[in-house]
């Protein structure tokens, strides 16, 4: 007899898809709030990536501030509620995007979600470009949830992911960083 037993990919799909595809819709209203409070850290040229992106809701914000260079990407994106914004399907462990492609990249929410935020840390910097901005918000503390694999103790745990990050003031999230360099704005 043949037992499988899943591998940790599996199970993590899973666990991720049941929280985010099948009995859940998550609040774009939060997301929506979120990415206003930080609308004015993110630069007005070049392109802008949500990881995580879920619903698209960060996106439809900056679209809303004028800037309309922006993707999405996510296990499992929601491109039904903000038709139009451009989204990828994929893991922010390893992303189709050449390195330093980004005047900036957010993520909210979603790194608690991955198992080893480290490598999805790692691939965020980089996309970056340099003198690109990341803002990074997300729990400290266990949330509970059960698709959640990380759980960060304090707001220097997320700093510690990002050791090259200048500080950025002015954001209402957990972090928001510089990557040394000259400053975004060029076309990349
Ligand atoms: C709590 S939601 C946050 C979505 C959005 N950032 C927001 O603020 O509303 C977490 C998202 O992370 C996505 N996710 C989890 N692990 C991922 C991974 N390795 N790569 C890409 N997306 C992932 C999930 O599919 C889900 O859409």
């Amino acid at each position: 007899m043949i037992t499988a037993t899943k591998s940790p990919l599996d199970e993590y799909l899973s666990r991720q898809r049941a929280m985010y595809t099948e009995d859940r819709t998550l609040p774009d209203g939060t997301a929506q709030d979120s990415a206003r409070a930080n609308v004015d850290l993110m630069p007005r040229d070049g392109w802008i990536l949500d990881a995580g992106c879920r619903c698209q809701s960060a996106q439809a914000v900056w679209a809303e501030a004028g800037l309309a260079r922006t993707v999405g990407i996510d296990l499992f994106p929601r491109i039904d509620v903000h038709p139009g914004l451009l989204a990828v399907v994929g893991d922010i462990r390893r992303m189709p995007f050449p390195d330093s492609s980004f005047a900036a990249v957010n993520c909210r929410d979603t790194l608690e979600h991955v198992p080893d935020p480290d490598v999805a840390a790692s691939e965020m910097w980089r996309v970056l470009a340099p003198g690109g901005i990341l803002v990074v918000d997300g729990p400290v503390g266990d949330g509970g949830y059960p698709a959640h694999y990380t759980v960060f103790g304090s707001e220097d745990d997320y700093r510690g992911l990002f050791p090259e990050g200048e500080p950025v003031a002015g954001a209402t999230a957990v972090l928001a960083i510089r990557k040394p360099g000259p400053p975004a704005g060029r076309s990349t």
